[in-house]
Protein backbone atom coordinates (compact mmCIF):
# COMPACT_ATOMS: atom_id res chain seq x y z
CA UNK A 1 0.00 0.00 0.00
CA UNK A 2 2.37 2.43 1.19
CA UNK A 3 4.83 1.54 -1.45
CA UNK A 4 2.08 2.08 -4.29
CA UNK A 5 1.55 5.05 -2.41
CA UNK A 6 4.69 6.55 -3.18
CA UNK A 7 5.36 5.07 -6.63
CA UNK A 8 1.99 6.65 -7.38
CA UNK A 9 3.37 10.73 -6.03
CA UNK A 10 6.57 9.97 -7.67
CA UNK A 11 5.17 9.24 -10.97
CA UNK A 12 2.65 12.29 -10.57
CA UNK A 13 5.57 14.85 -9.78
CA UNK A 14 7.54 13.15 -12.87
CA UNK A 15 4.40 13.56 -15.28
CA UNK A 16 3.78 17.39 -13.50
CA UNK A 17 7.65 18.62 -13.70
CA UNK A 18 7.66 17.26 -17.69
CA UNK A 19 8.02 19.89 -20.19
CA UNK A 20 6.98 17.10 -22.69
CA UNK A 21 3.82 16.16 -20.62
CA UNK A 22 2.43 20.19 -20.24
CA UNK A 23 3.01 20.53 -23.88
CA UNK A 24 2.14 17.34 -25.91
CA UNK A 25 -0.59 15.56 -23.39
CA UNK A 26 1.93 12.16 -23.58
CA UNK A 27 3.95 11.44 -20.21
CA UNK A 28 7.54 11.67 -20.66
CA UNK A 29 7.97 7.21 -20.23
CA UNK A 30 5.36 6.11 -22.15
CA UNK A 31 3.27 5.33 -19.19
CA UNK A 32 -0.12 5.38 -21.70
CA UNK A 33 1.41 2.89 -23.92
CA UNK A 34 1.89 0.39 -20.73
CA UNK A 35 -1.38 0.81 -19.50
CA UNK A 36 -2.79 -0.06 -23.19
CA UNK A 37 -1.12 -3.44 -22.86
CA UNK A 38 -1.65 -3.82 -19.60
CA UNK A 39 -5.64 -3.22 -20.09
CA UNK A 40 -5.44 -5.82 -22.80
CA UNK A 41 -3.84 -8.40 -20.55
CA UNK A 42 -5.59 -7.86 -17.59
CA UNK A 43 -9.19 -7.15 -18.40
CA UNK A 44 -11.76 -8.82 -20.39
CA UNK A 45 -12.69 -7.70 -24.41
CA UNK A 46 -15.87 -6.04 -24.49
CA UNK A 47 -16.61 -5.66 -20.81
CA UNK A 48 -16.00 -1.91 -19.99
CA UNK A 49 -16.19 -2.21 -16.17
CA UNK A 50 -13.58 -4.83 -16.60
CA UNK A 51 -11.74 -2.23 -18.52
CA UNK A 52 -12.37 0.39 -16.02
CA UNK A 53 -11.08 -1.64 -12.83
CA UNK A 54 -7.59 -2.47 -14.85
CA UNK A 55 -7.21 1.51 -15.20
CA UNK A 56 -7.68 1.99 -11.81
CA UNK A 57 -5.66 -1.12 -10.57
CA UNK A 58 -2.78 0.46 -12.86
CA UNK A 59 -3.05 4.08 -11.63
CA UNK A 60 -2.31 2.77 -8.09
CA UNK A 61 1.38 2.83 -8.55
CA UNK A 62 1.23 5.24 -11.59
CA UNK A 63 -0.29 8.40 -11.60
CA UNK A 64 -2.46 9.06 -14.98
CA UNK A 65 -4.88 12.20 -15.54
CA UNK A 66 -7.47 9.63 -16.07
CA UNK A 67 -10.39 11.45 -14.33
CA UNK A 68 -10.43 8.29 -11.86
CA UNK A 69 -13.31 6.75 -9.74
CA UNK A 70 -14.33 9.75 -7.54
CA UNK A 71 -14.58 12.16 -10.44
CA UNK A 72 -15.77 9.69 -12.67
CA UNK A 73 -18.94 9.13 -10.64
CA UNK A 74 -20.30 13.05 -10.53
CA UNK A 75 -19.29 12.54 -14.61
CA UNK A 76 -21.82 9.55 -14.34
CA UNK A 77 -24.52 11.09 -12.36
CA UNK A 78 -24.51 13.87 -14.94
CA UNK A 79 -24.79 11.98 -18.18
CA UNK A 80 -27.46 9.24 -16.55
CA UNK A 81 -29.31 12.81 -15.78
CA UNK A 82 -28.70 14.51 -18.62
CA UNK A 83 -29.76 10.97 -20.89
CA UNK A 84 -27.34 12.86 -24.26
CA UNK A 85 -27.95 11.75 -27.78
CA UNK A 86 -25.20 13.51 -28.90
CA UNK A 87 -22.22 14.33 -26.32
CA UNK A 88 -18.98 15.32 -26.81
CA UNK A 89 -15.52 15.13 -24.76
CA UNK A 90 -12.31 17.30 -25.10
CA UNK A 91 -9.52 15.38 -24.39
CA UNK A 92 -9.82 11.69 -24.67
CA UNK A 93 -6.27 10.68 -23.52
CA UNK A 94 -6.39 7.01 -22.52
CA UNK A 95 -9.70 6.68 -23.06
CA UNK A 96 -10.75 6.00 -19.25
CA UNK A 97 -13.55 9.11 -19.34
CA UNK A 98 -15.13 8.49 -22.89
CA UNK A 99 -15.96 4.61 -21.34
CA UNK A 100 -17.48 5.73 -18.27
CA UNK A 101 -19.62 8.26 -20.37
CA UNK A 102 -20.97 5.92 -23.40
CA UNK A 103 -21.33 3.28 -20.53
CA UNK A 104 -24.16 5.73 -19.19
CA UNK A 105 -25.43 6.25 -22.82
CA UNK A 106 -27.67 2.91 -23.11
CA UNK A 107 -30.19 3.91 -25.50
CA UNK A 108 -29.94 2.86 -28.97
CA UNK A 109 -28.34 5.39 -31.69
CA UNK A 110 -26.70 7.69 -29.11
CA UNK A 111 -22.98 8.48 -29.50
CA UNK A 112 -20.15 10.25 -28.12
CA UNK A 113 -17.36 12.26 -30.28
CA UNK A 114 -13.99 12.60 -28.35
CA UNK A 115 -11.58 15.34 -29.27
CA UNK A 116 -8.07 14.50 -28.63
CA UNK A 117 -4.79 16.54 -29.94
CA UNK A 118 -2.16 14.22 -29.13
CA UNK A 119 -1.91 11.36 -32.33
CA UNK A 120 0.05 8.63 -29.41
CA UNK A 121 -3.30 9.29 -26.99
CA UNK A 122 -5.44 9.15 -29.76
CA UNK A 123 -4.45 5.82 -30.67
CA UNK A 124 -4.10 4.33 -27.29
CA UNK A 125 -7.33 5.43 -26.84
CA UNK A 126 -9.26 3.85 -29.39
CA UNK A 127 -7.54 0.41 -28.79
CA UNK A 128 -9.04 0.63 -25.24
CA UNK A 129 -12.34 2.01 -26.47
CA UNK A 130 -12.53 -0.80 -28.90
CA UNK A 131 -11.15 -3.26 -25.85
CA UNK A 132 -13.95 -2.40 -23.93
CA UNK A 133 -16.55 -2.51 -26.11
CA UNK A 134 -17.83 0.65 -26.69
CA UNK A 135 -16.29 1.30 -29.90
CA UNK A 136 -19.85 1.89 -31.67
CA UNK A 137 -21.03 4.53 -29.54
CA UNK A 138 -17.46 6.63 -28.86
CA UNK A 139 -15.54 8.15 -31.89
CA UNK A 140 -12.40 9.35 -31.33
CA UNK A 141 -11.19 12.54 -33.51
CA UNK A 142 -7.48 13.49 -33.68
CA UNK A 143 -7.25 17.13 -33.53
CA UNK A 144 -8.45 20.32 -31.32
CA UNK A 145 -12.05 22.23 -31.40
CA UNK A 146 -11.00 25.02 -33.80
CA UNK A 147 -9.22 22.25 -36.50
CA UNK A 148 -12.65 20.30 -35.97
CA UNK A 149 -15.21 22.87 -35.86
CA UNK A 150 -16.87 22.12 -39.57
CA UNK A 151 -16.63 18.19 -38.92
CA UNK A 152 -18.29 18.71 -35.75
CA UNK A 153 -20.96 20.61 -37.73
CA UNK A 154 -21.53 17.90 -40.26
CA UNK A 155 -21.72 15.49 -37.40
CA UNK A 156 -24.92 17.53 -35.61
CA UNK A 157 -26.21 18.03 -39.15
CA UNK A 158 -26.00 13.96 -39.97
CA UNK A 159 -27.59 13.67 -36.73
CA UNK A 160 -30.30 15.65 -37.10
CA UNK A 161 -29.66 17.39 -33.52
CA UNK A 162 -29.82 21.27 -33.44
CA UNK A 163 -26.39 21.17 -30.30
CA UNK A 164 -24.40 18.91 -28.19
CA UNK A 165 -26.33 18.02 -25.52
CA UNK A 166 -23.63 16.50 -23.08
CA UNK A 167 -20.18 18.60 -23.17
CA UNK A 168 -16.70 16.88 -20.97
CA UNK A 169 -14.24 19.66 -20.92
CA UNK A 170 -10.82 18.06 -19.82
CA UNK A 171 -8.24 19.11 -21.86
CA UNK A 172 -5.79 22.31 -21.46
CA UNK A 173 -6.87 24.97 -19.04
CA UNK A 174 -5.90 27.70 -21.20
CA UNK A 175 -8.11 26.39 -23.86
CA UNK A 176 -11.77 25.61 -21.72
CA UNK A 177 -12.82 29.19 -22.38
CA UNK A 178 -12.02 29.92 -25.71
CA UNK A 179 -13.31 26.11 -27.28
CA UNK A 180 -16.39 27.03 -25.26
CA UNK A 181 -17.27 30.41 -26.59
CA UNK A 182 -16.13 29.33 -30.19
CA UNK A 183 -18.76 25.57 -29.69
CA UNK A 184 -20.99 28.70 -28.38
CA UNK A 185 -20.73 30.93 -31.64
CA UNK A 186 -21.31 27.96 -33.75
CA UNK A 187 -24.51 27.14 -32.24
CA UNK A 188 -23.19 23.57 -30.98
CA UNK A 189 -24.37 24.51 -27.49
CA UNK A 190 -27.98 25.27 -26.57
CA UNK A 191 -30.95 25.49 -24.39
CA UNK A 192 -30.19 22.36 -21.86
CA UNK A 193 -26.73 21.63 -22.88
CA UNK A 194 -24.99 19.75 -19.86
CA UNK A 195 -21.36 21.17 -19.30
CA UNK A 196 -18.74 18.93 -16.73
CA UNK A 197 -15.60 20.32 -16.39
CA UNK A 198 -12.83 18.66 -14.82
CA UNK A 199 -9.59 21.28 -13.30
CA UNK A 200 -11.20 24.47 -14.20
CA UNK A 201 -8.89 27.36 -14.89
CA UNK A 202 -10.01 30.75 -13.68
CA UNK A 203 -11.22 32.53 -16.81
CA UNK A 204 -13.73 29.20 -17.32
CA UNK A 205 -14.58 29.29 -13.79
CA UNK A 206 -15.53 32.82 -13.58
CA UNK A 207 -17.10 32.59 -16.47
CA UNK A 208 -19.60 30.23 -15.11
CA UNK A 209 -19.87 31.88 -11.77
CA UNK A 210 -20.56 35.30 -13.77
CA UNK A 211 -23.07 34.18 -16.81
CA UNK A 212 -25.74 33.09 -14.39
CA UNK A 213 -28.46 34.42 -17.34
CA UNK A 214 -27.25 31.52 -19.65
CA UNK A 215 -25.70 29.23 -17.19
CA UNK A 216 -27.20 27.40 -13.81
CA UNK A 217 -24.38 25.65 -12.33
CA UNK A 218 -23.37 23.39 -9.09
CA UNK A 219 -20.06 23.13 -8.13
CA UNK A 220 -19.07 19.07 -6.80
CA UNK A 221 -16.45 18.56 -3.99
CA UNK A 222 -14.50 16.31 -4.74
CA UNK A 223 -10.38 15.05 -4.82
CA UNK A 224 -8.26 15.08 -7.33
CA UNK A 225 -7.47 12.58 -9.40
CA UNK A 226 -5.84 8.92 -7.76
CA UNK A 227 -4.84 11.71 -5.38
CA UNK A 228 -7.14 11.47 -2.36
CA UNK A 229 -5.57 14.33 0.03
CA UNK A 230 -5.55 16.73 -2.49
CA UNK A 231 -9.17 19.04 -2.84
CA UNK A 232 -10.91 19.69 -6.48
CA UNK A 233 -13.97 21.12 -7.89
CA UNK A 234 -16.34 19.75 -10.57
CA UNK A 235 -18.56 22.26 -11.78
CA UNK A 236 -21.81 21.09 -13.59
CA UNK A 237 -23.42 23.62 -15.78
CA UNK A 238 -26.41 23.44 -17.69
CA UNK A 239 -27.25 26.28 -20.70
CA UNK A 240 -30.13 27.84 -20.14
CA UNK A 241 -30.23 30.51 -23.13
CA UNK A 242 -31.88 29.13 -26.36
CA UNK A 243 -29.66 30.08 -29.49
CA UNK A 244 -30.34 30.36 -32.68
CA UNK A 245 -28.98 27.27 -34.82
CA UNK A 246 -28.23 29.23 -37.66
CA UNK A 247 -25.02 30.88 -36.60
CA UNK A 248 -23.55 27.44 -37.30
CA UNK A 249 -23.66 28.13 -41.42
C1 LIG B 1 -6.67 15.36 -18.49
S1 LIG B 1 -6.35 14.49 -19.96
C2 LIG B 1 -7.95 13.87 -20.38
C3 LIG B 1 -8.37 12.74 -19.50
C4 LIG B 1 -9.60 12.01 -20.00
N1 LIG B 1 -10.71 12.90 -20.16
C5 LIG B 1 -9.98 10.93 -19.03
O1 LIG B 1 -10.48 11.24 -17.96
O2 LIG B 1 -9.77 9.75 -19.35
C6 LIG B 1 -6.14 15.79 -21.11
C7 LIG B 1 -5.99 15.34 -22.56
O3 LIG B 1 -6.32 16.48 -23.37
C8 LIG B 1 -5.45 16.54 -24.48
N2 LIG B 1 -5.44 17.94 -24.90
C9 LIG B 1 -4.78 18.99 -24.37
N3 LIG B 1 -5.09 20.12 -25.00
C10 LIG B 1 -5.99 19.79 -25.97
C11 LIG B 1 -6.72 20.53 -26.94
N4 LIG B 1 -6.59 21.85 -27.04
N5 LIG B 1 -7.56 19.87 -27.76
C12 LIG B 1 -7.71 18.51 -27.64
N6 LIG B 1 -7.05 17.76 -26.75
C13 LIG B 1 -6.21 18.38 -25.91
C14 LIG B 1 -4.13 16.02 -23.94
O4 LIG B 1 -3.32 15.53 -24.98
C15 LIG B 1 -4.59 14.93 -22.95
O5 LIG B 1 -4.62 13.68 -23.60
Amino acid sequence: MVPQMLSRLWSYFVFVSSKKARLTGQSPDGREAVLLNYVLKKAEEGNAQAVLAAIDDYTQSVWMMNIGKHKGSILESAVHRCEPKLALELGAYCGYSAIRIASKMTKPGRKLISIEMNPNNCNVAKEIIIHAGVASKVEVMEGTVSDKVEDLCEILDDEGVPHFDFILTDHSKKSYLPDFLVLKERGMIGKGTVIVSNNVGSDFSNHLRSKTNELESEEHKCCAEYLSLLPSIIPVSTFKADLPISVRT
